[in-house]
């Protein structure tokens, strides 16, 4: 069996986190300026069954069997040999290397799951549907974010745009999966500035928060879910119709919403204003917020100057991403 080498993007929210796993719309695009590759190589002269998992990036060096079932590697290879029915894997070595920074909402679980899936799946000579891939990052984003809505690993492994809803419980145990995915038209391509504020915060620990809110005071909740709901509507409307630049103030109004959802910070407030002020038409958290990634939208010419009136008001770093299809 010859080496097998894939990778998988990071991806940002444009619109619509936390409200998307209370059961309303969220759009994704895929970021390809970061991303996760994972390579299989064989071990000739190794025992069957003896898998070596190297993330160096991490400071992992260990044996499939020396980590917990519950690792989201070790899940993602026993996804991989349930799905394919293979009980014992050839020797190798799993490489996986990554370019997105950890618990920022840039997507990293997801996409160190879908790189390992598709690189295992294809050194076994038995490559997996899209379809397949994404189930099986989903069962792993649970182990990362708790009671995930399932965008991550879909725009992840499309690596399209994507307008998607999360289906009720009752409508899970249709057979049409778990969620209504749909494709869509960027009819004009738009610039997006991403602005790190360098400080990880576990999308499971603000997926968990907001539910805690909800739970205490459902009626402010979904007053705020579906008002970022609506937003979501309009800017897939405003996406497809060729009039991207409506999206700045509806970015604005999500903002603002995510804030009252208490998923904004000081840091998250602070680079917002600064894109605003650098000549952004709009911009908002993005991803599970206290900390991790902000978007601006930018008019193409302005970009670079928002990124760097970011990095003085403290970013991290910068990404600029052209949005099209
Ligand atoms: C994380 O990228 C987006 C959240 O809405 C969580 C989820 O949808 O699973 C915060």
């Amino acid at each position: 069996m010859p080496q097998f080498s894939a990778h998988a993007p990071g991806k940002i929210i444009l619109f619509g986190e936390h409200a998307v796993v209370h059961g309303q719309p969220a759009i994704a695009v895929p970021i390809t300026q970061v991303r996760v590759t994972a390579t299989v190589t064989p071990d000739i002269r190794g025992k069957a069954g003896t898998v070596r998992i190297q993330a160096l990036d991490v400071d992992l060096d260990a044996r499939l069997d020396e980590l917990d079932r519950d690792h989201p590697l070790a899940a993602a290879v026993e996804g991989v040999a349930a799905t394919l029915g293979i009980s014992r894997i050839p020797a190798c070595t799993l490489r996986v290397t990554s370019t997105i920074p950890v618990a920022s909402g840039l997507g990293s679980g997801a996409a160190v799951s879908v790189a390992v899936v598709r690189a295992l799946a294809g050194f076994l000579g038995q490559p997996l549907a899209d379809e397949q891939v994404s189930a099986i990052a989903f069962e792993i984003e649970k182990i990362h974010h708790g009671t995930p809505s399932g965008i991550d690993n879909t725009v992840v492994t499309y690596a399209q745009p994507v307008y998607f809803i999360k289906k009720s419980a009752a409508a899970r145990a249709q057979p049409r999966g778990a969620a209504l995915i749909e494709t869509f038209t960027i009819a004009k391509p738009f610039t997006i500035v991403v602005g790190d504020t360098g400080i990880a915060s576990p999308t499971r620990q603000t997926v968990g928060d907001v539910r805690a809110g909800w739970g205490a005071d459902p009626g402010h909740y979904e007053t705020l879910f579906a008002a970022v709901g609506s937003l979501t509507k309009s800017a897939r409307q405003a996406i497809e119709s060729g009039h991207p630049q409506r999206l700045g103030p509806l970015m604005d109004e999500n903002h603002a919403l995510l804030g009252e959802m208490g998923v904004s910070s000081p840091e998250l407030d602070h680079l917002v204003s600064a894109a605003r002020e650098a000549g952004a038409l709009g911009a908002k958290l993005s991803g599970g917020g206290r900390g991790g990634n902000m978007i601006a939208l930018a008019p193409p010419e302005q970009a670079d100057q928002i990124a760097s009136a970011l990095r003085s008001s403290g970013a991290a770093r910068t990404i600029v991403a052209r949005i099209e299809r």
